[in-house]
């Protein structure tokens, strides 16, 4: 009843061969001897059936099942939305665990600990990342009382993590993902710092440090602060605030880890505060959430609402954006996300609950970098960030509209008395956060767009997908520009198959160098304004990474630090060109 047969007349999926080799190898349903059972189009229509099911007990809903289900395929195989991968692969499966992300509490007693251990394996089995606040643990050789002993300490707990991520894979397909976090006033915090300077320590994890108001505060007036151990509230040492900030972003330069949050801030954007304090993210820092919680994401391919012919228009987004398309696939991705929360199974019952509480969702964009090409926006430039702003307003008003709407149909989440959205009279809405931007890292693969709202990496790069697999790619979009300007040849594309970029290249048009611009071409400071402009109409975070050259110094990564903070991101991730060995996006050289 809830996997409808297909229609005979349901239409094929036009894939991309990148997307073809991703879905056989991660997301086909397999049987027990590992043979596909399934195609893309019985995929697109297992999903699209099973999540349109929800609607039907609602009895305020106008959709018919049939009618809801052709409308999700048509939206997910038009490559205008897509969920997260957890949604595509289990949805209408037995498994049938729908979310990417998780957030696990860590208390401070040898129980609760391995606790989250094998919640943490369960969670990963069913195809979702974890993140987990390390803050709560009282800091290595302090005493234990039930044995006379001294504790390990957060570092030490966070290898047996690591460790047991290294055993599962994620769905039976990838390795878990995780997210640790400490606070900045945690008395090991120098050591966690430190924790990835040696290559490969923690390679299950994504490290944040949890920076306070008040240790920025005290950075900014160059004075010290306390540690404290949690378990005793007592004072366990200062620091000098400088040391610590130049120290991280020493680090930073070096490797990328650790990356940092302001906790703050992301308390202060709690909807609701009534349920505890938000100490942790998902895996890739765009998901804040409560312990025991987790959420659900979906993207809309920006790139998909093009109209070709406006490119020369003084404000080419007016015409050359399909608003009104947008603002359909917004609703519609709205309706889609909260079906998946009644769809989902959760391995944990407290799981389950809090989910059910709080409704969660993020939607959010991907193929920006692409729209903009299509556009012939520059993406380091003020007409690039304003219209940033005005997309991802245009996204969270109408995405909160959506909501409001099922609110209507379905009642608003059953937190709302006591959040702040009833404080402020907003609402009701059906969920607690609308908006997120997630990295989209294979969901951008799939619909053959630039992802999240990252600059193009390359304008041709090799990829490695996984076990080593490489797919070579040259941008559509400027394969094109440099056809309709009659510069299109065999050679210029292997010249920047090998460079990556066309930056210098003279004999190319002027008005194409300026806008076909790569990650690595464009000054760090524009990546992290486009990551604030689009912070400020999302409700959770903004998954970005600011690409540094390989010759920035110490004092840039300072500045784009300062900057994060003053601007109002929820947090940063920096990554400076071959910094690491292994990286998961290569230009053609040293190939
Ligand atoms: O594109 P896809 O849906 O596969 O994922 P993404 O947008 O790159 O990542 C979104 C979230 O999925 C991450 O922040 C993690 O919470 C989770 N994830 C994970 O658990 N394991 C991975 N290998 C990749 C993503």
């Amino acid at each position: 009843e809830r996997l409808l047969p297909a229609p005979a007349d349901l239409p094929d999926v036009a894939l991309n061969p990148n997307a073809a080799v991703v879905l056989a190898k991660r997301y086909y349903r397999k049987g027990a001897s590992g043979e596909q059972l399934e195609d893309a189009r019985d995929m697109f229509w297992r999903v699209a059936s099973a999540i349109a099911a929800e609607e039907t007990k609602y009895e305020a809903s106008t959709w018919k099942h049939e009618d809801l289900a052709r409308e999700f395929y048509d939206l997910m195989t038009g490559w205008r939305f897509l969920p997260n991968s957890p949604t595509l692969m289990n949805a209408g499966t037995d498994l049938g665990q729908l979310s990417a992300c998780f957030v696990l509490p860590v208390g401070d007693s040898i129980e609760e600990i391995f606790d989250a251990v094998k919640h943490a394996a369960m969670i990963h089995k069913s195809g979702g990342g974890t993140g987990f606040s390390f803050s709560r643990l009282r800091p290595k050789e302090s005493r234990v009382g039930s044995t006379g002993g001294v504790a390990s300490g957060p570092i030490s707990f966070l290898r047996i993590f690591n460790t047991a991520t290294e055993q599962i894979k994620q769905g039976g397909t990838r390795r878990g993902a995780n997210m640790g976090i400490l606070r900045i006033d945690h008395p090991d915090i120098m050591d966690f710092i430190r924790a990835k300077e040696r290559d490969g320590e923690f390679n299950n994890f994504n490290l944040s440090v949890a920076l306070t108001e008040a240790f920025m505060q005290a950075v900014e007036n160059d004075e010290d602060y306390p540690l404290i151990a949690p378990h005793s509230g007592l004072e366990k040492g200062r620091l000098k605030a400088r040391e610590v900030f130049e120290l991280l972003v020493r680090k930073a330069w070096e490797s990328g880890d650790p990356g940092i949050v302001f906790i703050d801030r992301i308390n202060r954007d709690n909807p609701t505060p009534d349920q505890g304090e938000i100490e942790s993210t998902n895996p890739c820092g765009e998901q804040p959430l409560l312990p025991y919680e987790a959420c659900n994401l979906g993207s809309v391919n920006l790139s998909a609402f093009f109209i070709p012919g406006h490119e020369n228009d003084p404000n080419p987004a007016d015409k050359g954006v399909d608003w009104k398309a947008l603002k359909r696939v917004i609703h519609l991705g709205v309706r889609f996300l909260d079906n998946v929360i009644d769809a989902s199974r959760f391995p944990l019952e407290r799981i389950t609950e809090r989910v059910h509480q709080n409704r969660k969702i993020g939607l959010g964009v991907m193929g920006w970098a692409d729209l903009l090409f299509q556009l012939r926006i520059a993406y380091d430039s003020p007409e690039a960030l304003h219209l940033g702003e005005r997309m991802m307003a245009f996204v969270r008003d109408e995405g909160r509209a959506a909501s409001k709407q099922l609110a209507k149909e379905r009642g608003p989440f059953p937190a709302y008395p006591a959040s702040t959205f009833a404080e402020r009279d907003l609402g009701p809405y059906r969920n607690a956060t609308v908006t997120t931007i997630a990295p989209t890292g294979t969901l951008s693969i799939l619909a053959g767009c630039s992802s999240g709202i990252e600059p193009l990496f390359a304008l041709s790069f090799a990829r490695h997908v996984m076990d080593g697999e490489r797919l070579v790619e040259v941008n559509p979009h400027f394969e094109a520009a440099a056809r309709a300007e009659g510069c299109h040849s065999p050679r210029l594309m292997e010249t920047v198959a090998s460079k990556g970029s066309i930056h210098g290249m003279d004999h190319l048009p002027e008005a194409m160098r300026r806008v076909f611009v790569t990650a690595m071409d464009i000054e760090p400071v524009w990546h992290l304004k486009m990551q604030a402009a689009f912070q400020q109409y999302t409700d959770n975070a903004v998954s970005k990474t600011v690409n540094l050259p390989n010759n920035a110094t110490i004092e840039d990564i300072r500045n784009i630090y300062w900057m994060a903070y003053e601007e109002g991101c929820k947090g940063v991730t920096v990554y400076r060109d071959g910094c690491k060995s292994v990286q998961v996006l290569c230009t053609g050289d040293g190939e």
